[in-house]
């Protein structure tokens, strides 16, 4: 049976009011115009822990898995592993409950204490994921008198973070600092004005100009928020990340556990302690969603011990030898020399596709389409 047709008989083989009948048919045809396209999605199914090499369902032999954002290898770690599973046993699954009603254990309060020293804040305050506290922190911090001023490739959890807020917002074109400042020189009436960015752009690899960034806002009394969740733990001698990295200190940081702090899930925005309490407060992810499950907690603390300056290194090395590799190879690859996120781009979605999937072939690597933003 052809995709076309399952799809089509899939959307006809059971009773359904005319109405989800339709839905159905204009979901069909917009997955024909993705496939079309060749950006329709198809996931392939991980038969193992996610590591450097995978075992995929359908695959015979095991997979160099070059995509995931399993940045230090600690997915798999023996001791993160065994971090969540004593807390399994000691804490149970959840909470079952927000935190403020009777979701805080005494575990995120010891992850939410360890990530503002790392990142040498106040304080810092968990999400159940990143996406979350980008959702939260914009709508409970920023309001009709704010201004905010946002890179045009800034990540979809910050472009949906600013619908849900009713602040004044402009967007900049991409790493252009000079028109950012321009525009929150225009906003000069505004209460409270803030520029943010991604620290390090995940489809691109390229680092913000984090030092320009800061003068900008310095010098237009304006605030720096910066989602670094493909720079903690990866970039900066410790792996603290782009400010790290570009010595500077953004008002509020946003970041996630789901990369190379285990790669689970969770996220956090690490501030002063009145914006943390705010958002606490006030972030609507925080006050109606449940709490990050206490054992994801336990190993992202034990992921934090594990960000060391020579696991730091030896990512940067690995990261060298494979751009420099390819480079040499006869491939373009974009980004930033010092991340691990090494786009090789060909230029052409189908191409792309076309090699990847010659890839698992011969040399088992997958391969990243662009999402749509
Ligand atoms: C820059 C950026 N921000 C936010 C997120 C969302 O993180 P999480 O998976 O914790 O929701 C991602 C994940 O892809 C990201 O790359």
């Amino acid at each position: 049976m052809t995709p076309r047709r399952r799809l089509l008989v899939g959307a006809a083989g059971r009773r359904a009011s005319s109405a989800s009948q339709q839905l159905d048919s204009v979901c069909v045809a917009r997955l024909e115009a993705m496939r079309t396209a060749g950006t329709l999605k198809v996931e392939k199914e991980l038969l193992g822990a996610q590591g450097a090499k995978v075992s995929l369902a359908g695959v015979e032999s095991s997979v160099v898995n070059l995509c995931a954002n399993n940045y230090l290898g600690l997915c798999d770690d023996a001791e993160v592993v065994e971090a969540a599973g004593t807390t399994l046993a000691s804490r149970g699954l959840g909470n079952a409950s927000v935190r403020f009603i009777c979701g805080t254990s005494d575990v995120h309060k010891d992850l939410e204490r360890k990530l503002s020293e790392f990142h040498g804040t106040e304080d810092a305050v968990l999400f159940p994921s990143c996406f979350d506290a980008n959702a939260a922190l914009f709508e409970a911090l920023f309001g009709k008198e704010d201004f905010v001023a946002s890179d045009a490739l800034n990540h979809a959890s910050i472009i949906d973070g600013l619908r849900l807020c009713k602040a004044r917002k402009a967007v900049f074109p991409h790493a252009a600092v000079d028109e950012a400042r321009v525009k929150l020189v225009e906003a000069k009436d505004a209460r409270l004005r803030a520029v943010v960015t991604d620290g390090v752009f995940s489809m691109d690899g390229d680092v913000a100009r984090l030092e320009d960034l800061r003068k900008a806002a310095d010098d237009c009394d304006a605030l720096l928020v910066v989602d670094d969740c493909h720079g903690t733990g990866v970039v900066g001698p410790t792996g603290r990340g782009t400010p790290e990295l570009a010595g500077v200190k953004p008002d509020i940081l946003t970041s996630t556990l789901g990369k190379a702090l285990g790669g689970a899930s969770g996220g956090y925005v690490a501030s002063s302690r009145a914006v943390v309490s705010v958002l606490k407060n006030a972030g609507r992810p925080y006050l109606f969603s449940n709490a990050l499950a206490p054992p994801l907690a336990a190993a992202a603390l034990k992921a934090l011990d594990k960000v060391t300056p020579s696991l730091v290194t030896k990512l940067r090395e690995n990261t060298h030898r494979f751009r420099d590799g390819m480079l040499r190879a006869g491939f373009a690859v974009a980004g930033h020399r010092d991340h691990p996120i090494a786009p090789v781009v060909l230029g052409d979605a189908h191409r792309a596709k076309q090699l990847a999937d010659s890839l698992f072939g011969a040399h088992p690597v997958p391969a990243l389409g662009r999402p749509h933003r």
